[in-house]
């Protein structure tokens, strides 16, 4: 009997302009059923946090996602499983093997851990500045 090996899929988190984090891979929100696909809410608005309802659209969210780019890129191989922590009032941690894609496509991040921002109010988006504390941001 022959087994195919199954295709290895990098776990990559894609900013998309105005709008929300594009995710594909191997990889689980905390405390739901592992997914291959989603799209997260990085504007704060979403009615169903961690995940995109569309609100972004409605409050005028605004990032070209071209920016944020971190000082060191790790040399690995972005494969395996990845956690997503949506932190009460937080960020979203990243935990196992990512890349992180500007909305341009260029990669910003590799590794196995990073701190993504999810109230929409960061200075440097993608990435959390702990600005999450000012607004109060809440799930
Ligand atoms: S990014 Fe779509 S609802 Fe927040």
């Amino acid at each position: 009997m022959f087994f195919r090996k199954k295709k290895e899929r990098p776990n990559t988190i894609q900013v998309t302009a105005d709008g929300p984090f594009e995710v594909s891979g191997d990889f689980a929100v905390k405390g739901r059923e592992p997914l291959d696909h989603a799209f997260l809410c990085r504007c704060g608005a979403s009615k169903n946090k961690p995940f995109c309802d569309g609100s972004h659209q409605c409050t005028g969210f605004k990032d070209d996602g071209l920016s944020g780019k971190q000082p060191r890129v790790a040399e690995i191989k972005p494969v395996g499983r990845m956690t997503l922590n949506p932190v009460d009032g937080g960020a979203l941690l990243v935990n196992g093997p990512h890349q992180v894609l500007s909305a341009g496509g260029e990669i910003i991040h590799r590794g196995e851990t990073s701190v993504l921002c999810r109230c929409g109010n960061s200075a440097r988006k993608p990435f959390c500045d702990g600005r999450h504390a000012q607004v109060n941001f809440e799930n």
